[in-house]
């Protein structure tokens, strides 16, 4: 196979957005659709990968860091003019170059493949990657002749009735031989309805020259769909979540009701795992096998072992190991290890501690900044007050100690293996293992504070 290189046309503002952020940057599956793109296209194998920054080239150029080479498209007068800002970079390479562009990031990487195969098994000057759409509004159209030979490509604006009649789109993606790309450029001219130079007019500028052009249908008509509008965009994170959806059942795993079941490419979900309806995993989150998750639960780069029970939460980058039950309404905050067999219940955050295996925080507490042993108790309402307004200090509690309900635990301070705490204790000096601490003040009784006079006046 011959060497492939790609241009990914990202210097557009996207109008139709109406977004202050470039469109290629808005998010599909958690990550931007640019950025899709250049993922997938760089998964097939290619030499060297050019993307066409201009509205908000900065941004565009942070949000891919090191992963491709920039070029800067001052004004955008079409996408035939975003291609030859790519002259200095690729015109010395010979091969294969892939054109994409940024708003179309369901295509797959076999779609790509299949594309340069017929495009080297064709010998083409240029391939276009075509679709058959339902409704094929807003794309430009593949008008064929007699024999069924691809001769130009109409966009939607410059279209007569009897082009728009035609379900055969161009997807915006094509293989071109590097060679004989460059030279058509310099043909490309304004004469359309927008006033921009059109990438599409190389098309028929190659079939004059008699120069052989192919075309390969997409399977999926999916993969094709660009991204010009916040609908649009809507469209394409359903059909990426559907395709995850598919994926997990495949593989083994319950979706109670996949049409609320939000769940990103990169997440890895275990066998016989079943997730209730409201469950949304991001990022790098991975989950064990036979988890129930959800109803009503987000996960973003969490880590779940096995046979554990998450509802009603949310939890953020930190760990969770095997046969815990957490929730509901409680939240984990970053840096937090759950262990074994933990007990986690209502109205419950924990953030940047470890908890042991065993234990229990059962209801309404804030836990922060702590190491707690296993088979602790913490009662309901225990606090640890961890912020002293400048610094945060962290609590240490042991093994089996048993923190009575109502308690303040004033950082830094620790709790020996085995210790009580008496409920409603503010404890503020470390408890030796073993002991009991009681911080509050005596109860003071006084009897017939009540008079029969106060009593009978009522
Ligand atoms: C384009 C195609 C159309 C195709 C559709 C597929 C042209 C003339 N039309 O139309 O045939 O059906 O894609 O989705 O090519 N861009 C630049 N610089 C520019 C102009 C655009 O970098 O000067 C970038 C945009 O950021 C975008 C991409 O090129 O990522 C496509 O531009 P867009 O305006 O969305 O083209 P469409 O009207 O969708
Ligand atoms: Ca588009």
């Amino acid at each position: 196979m011959k060497d492939v290189a790609s241009i990914i046309l990202a210097a557009g503002k996207g109008t139709r957005m109406k977004s202050k952020l470039p469109k290629v940057l808005h998010k599909v599956g958690g990550k931007a659709m640019v950025e899709c793109v250049l993922d997938t296209v760089k998964s097939i194998g290619t030499k060297k990968n050019v993307v066409i920054v201009g509205f908000g080239s900065e941004q565009v150029k942070e949000a891919l860091g090191s992963k491709a080479t920039f070029v800067f498209q001052k004004e955008q007068n079409g996408t035939g003019h975003a291609v030859k800002q790519a002259l200095p970079e690729l015109g010395q390479f010979d091969g294969t170059i892939i054109l994409l562009c940024g708003d179309t990031p369901l295509v797959t990487a076999d779609t790509l493949q299949a594309l340069l195969k017929e495009h080297e098994d064709t010998g083409a000057a240029a391939t276009v990657l075509t679709a058959y759409m339902d409704d094929p509004t807003g794309y430009g159209r593949i008008v064929r002749d007699e024999e069924g030979r691809v001769v130009r490509i109409v966009e939607q604006k410059d279209g007569t009735s009897q082009i728009l009649a035609i379900h055969e789109i161009n997807t915006g993606m094509y293989a071109f031989d590097s060679k004989k790309l460059w030279p058509c450029l310099d043909q490309l001219n304004t004469n359309n309805a927008q006033g921009e130079l059109y990438i599409t007019d190389v098309i028929s500028i190659l079939v004059d020259a008699g120069q052989r052009v192919s075309a390969y249908m997409t399977k999926d008509s999916d993969e094709s769909l660009g991204v010009n509008s916040r609908a649009q965009l809507a469209q394409a994170q359903q059909i990426i979540r559907n395709r995850k959806n598919q994926e997990l059942m495949a593989n083994g795993v319950t979706l109670i009701d996949p049409a609320t079941t939000y769940v990103e490419p990169g997440v890895v979900v275990g066998r016989d795992t079943v997730l209730q309806p409201g469950t949304i995993l991001e990022g790098n989150t991975i989950i064990g096998e036979n988890c129930e998750i959800g109803p009503q639960t987000r996960l973003t780069n969490v880590v779940v072992g096995n046979d554990d029970i998450i509802h009603y939460t949310y939890a953020h980058d930190c760990e969770v190991r095997n046969g815990t039950d957490i929730g509901p309404y409680v939240h984990l905050r970053p840096n937090t290890i759950i262990g074994d067999k933990v007990h986690i219940g209502n109205f419950v955050e924990v953030k940047n501690s470890q908890v042991g295996e065993g234990t229990k925080f059962p209801h309404l507490s804030y836990i922060g900044d702590s190491d707690v042993g296993g088979a602790v108790n913490i009662g309901c309402g225990t606090i640890t007050v961890n912020y002293d307004g400048k610094i945060k200090h962290r609590t240490k509690i042991g093994d089996g100690a048993f923190v009575g309900c109502n308690t303040n635990l004033v950082a830094p301070v620790s709790v020996g293996d085995y210790a009580y705490i008496g409920a409603g204790s503010t404890i503020t000096k470390d408890v030796p293992a073993k002991a009991l601490a009681v911080g509050r003040a005596r109860q003071i009784v006084k009897e017939h504070w009540v008079t029969d006079d106060t009593y009978k006046k009522k």
